[in-house]
């Protein structure tokens, strides 16, 4: 996954795509560049390491032109190297393109051009396409032409951006697949391969959908499908984001900044319109068999929410991790309900795109407007919670399992499994929900700070917890993965003594997430647990909360919460778990924004 950045006619030209791609960086970040037409020549800089990194190299801030693009990379085909590193150059220089996918016949294209005298400088499918450009024109001497007979001869999944010095007036632009966006100013439009890349100069986008090309002037724009030539007319979306969201304000990391973003999160995940959230719950309903699948954390998101729709709706439903999903027999007249932040993962994606031809009726609930699996399922819930750049997700995952809540609360009432009287009680804790948060993090974050630094050394961690407890021990050892590196394994508690008890000694540190003693069984079973560890020398910090001495008294550490109801106890117990990673990450010196080997959305297979 990489980001892609345009402008054309911008003031402050080298500045604009600077931002442009910093705002990307979330999405890649092992290289960058940026190609602007010059005096009627391209101007080429691009360098390994970060976007400042780069800048401070390159001084892409100072670049000039009217017209240009820019990337920044995550490396999946080719090492990180400066040659790899976008925009690539046709061997005559007169053609720069930027391309997010995978170009899949690249290797047969690359030899024929080859034995046709070529020379290449990287080992990239992009550099192929540049030069097939290179050579279509030639042929034609038209721009469009060559664009689109280029475009002939690639297979594979793409969005690519091209500038060229024989039109300094205009990008060409194409998406299959991999998505791409237009953003429309005044007297300046954009393109990005999402709205992040403009989101601060304007809040008018299209979305490009699968097979159409562009080509885009600076008050004009151009769409037109690849298959019939035919212009095509398109919808303007207004983005409603805040811009300030996708700031750090003051914050030292996104991570930290977006955790106490939840409060709002939830606030905005509660003004979803009930009529959307009886839809689902209906869908649910109405459907022979219903199947939840994401992958990373939003699988564990659908892991959470089976529990809900147990203990509410007494329904269950498989939750599948999305890279799994092919091996499901999906049926006319199943359902299924796709959870994804960005919109845009590979898995998820073709999970979608698999249970569609299977005939399965669809549903999504995801972040980022006008993302891929957004205009693919059948019915979409837009979870609203503004740009989440961390790489980690933290309060999109929280908004999507509080967005579950509130879908198995209705499918309990449709299914009259929750008496009205009950119904109206988790309203009211819902609408109260935000306000603990807010307390929460005020209260607890120094605490949690302390034992994150006390234990952060530790490098083998068990996550235990029953029940709902489970699924959120699940996700926060992932998130304890992804941030600190250091290992952490999410198990049931009742699990541990079936084998990985032999681990148990006192360096290595277990992390309870114990329930409200008011869930008494549950609560009885992970005590259980604690003990275990506790007896056989085993360190145990607990995430529990007040007046349950039980707990306290076997834990080493425990991190004690305000009593709130069991329907949200686990979901406060994650954002607990959030911070905690966070701290530890920091106290190790991590790249917390940007964990080494990961990035944003992950749009490759
Ligand atoms: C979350 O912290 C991870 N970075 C990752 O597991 C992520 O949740 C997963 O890749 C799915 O992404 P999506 O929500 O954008 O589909």
């Amino acid at each position: 996954m990489c980001g892609i950045s345009g402008i054309v006619h911008s003031e402050n030209f080298g500045r604009s795509l600077l931002n442009s791609i910093k705002n990307l960086e979330y999405r890649g970040y092992d290289s960058c560049g940026v190609a602007v037409i010059q005096n009627g020549k391209i101007d080429l800089r691009k360098n390994i390491g970060g976007i400042d990194d780069v800048n401070l190299k390159e001084r892409l801030d100072q670049m000039q032109g009217k017209i240009g693009i820019a990337h920044t990379r995550w490396a999946t085909h080719g090492g990180v190297t400066q040659e790899n590193a976008h925009p690539h150059l046709s061997a005559n220089r007169k053609f720069a393109v930027v391309h997010n996918g995978i170009i899949s016949n690249y290797q047969q294209l690359r030899e024929r051009l080859l034995s046709e005298g070529v020379c290449f400088d990287s080992l990239t499918d992009t550099e192929v396409f540049v030069n097939l450009l290179e050579k279509s024109y030639t042929e034609s001497n038209d721009l469009e032409q060559a664009f689109l007979a280029a475009l002939q001869q690639i297979e594979g999944s793409f969005s690519i951006v091209m500038l060229s010095s024989h039109d300094p007036e205009n990008l060409y632009c194409v998406k299959k697949e991999s998505p791409l966006l237009l953003g429309l100013g005044e007297g300046c439009n954009y393109v990005g391969s999402d709205i992040n890349a403009f989101l601060e100069y304007t809040r008018k986008a299209i979305v490009l959908d699968e097979g159409e090309y562009v080509i885009l002037g600076p008050n004009e724009y151009q769409v037109r499908s690849l298959k019939t030539g035919k212009k095509l007319k398109k919808n303007v979306l207004h983005i409603d984001w805040d811009v300030e969201t996708s700031k750090k304000g003051g914050f030292s990391h996104y991570m930290l900044k977006e955790i106490f973003d939840e409060p709002q999160t939830v606030r905005q995940a509660m003004q979803i319109p009930k009529e959307q959230i009886v839809a689902l719950a209906e869908m649910f309903a109405d459907s022979s068999r219903s199947y939840m699948m994401g992958v990373g954390t939003t699988y564990y998101v659908a892991s959470i929410s089976q529990y809900y729709f147990s203990a509410l709706a007494e329904c269950y439903y498989s939750a599948l991790s999305s890279d799994e999903f092919s091996v499901v027999d999906i049926k006319q007249g199943d359902m299924v309900l796709a959870i994804s932040q960005s919109g845009e993962t590979y898995d998820t994606k073709t999970a979608l795109v698999y249970a569609k031809e299977c005939g399965a009726k669809t549903a999504a609930i995801v972040n980022v407007m006008g993302s891929a699996i957004s205009m693919m399922a059948d019915q979409v819930i837009m979870q609203g919670s503004g740009p989440e750049i961390c790489v980690v997700s933290t309060k999109a995952a929280l908004a999507q399992t509080f967005i579950m809540v509130r879908v198995a609360l209705e499918l309990g009432l449709i299914r009259r499994k929750i008496k009205q009287k009950d119904y109206k009680k988790f309203q009211n804790e819902m609408q109260e929900f935000s306000e603990i948060i807010e307390i929460v993090l005020n209260e607890q974050s120094g605490f949690v700070r302390n034992i994150a630094r006390d234990t952060s050394h530790v490098e083998h961690w068990l996550f235990l917890g029953c029940g709902v407890y489970y699924p959120v021990a699940m996700e926060s050892a992932l998130k304890m993965k992804e941030v600190t590196y250091q290992h952490a394994e999410g198990m049931p508690a009742g699990f541990l003594k079936h084998g990985t008890l032999s681990m148990v000694e006192s360096a290595l540190h277990t992390l309870f997430f114990v329930p409200p003693p008011e869930q008494k069984e549950l609560h009885k079973r992970t005590l259980i647990a604690m003990e275990q560890v506790k007896s056989r020398g085993g360190t145990v910090i607990a995430i529990i909360f007040q007046g349950d001495e039980l707990a306290q008294k076997l834990a080493f550490q425990s991190i004690n919460l305000p009593v709130v109801s069991s329907l949200f106890a686990p979901l406060l117990q994650m954002i607990i778990a959030q911070m905690f990673a966070y701290y530890a990450a920091l106290d190790l010196g991590r790249n917390i924004d940007k964990p080494r080997n990961l990035g944003k959305s992950v749009t490759v297979g």
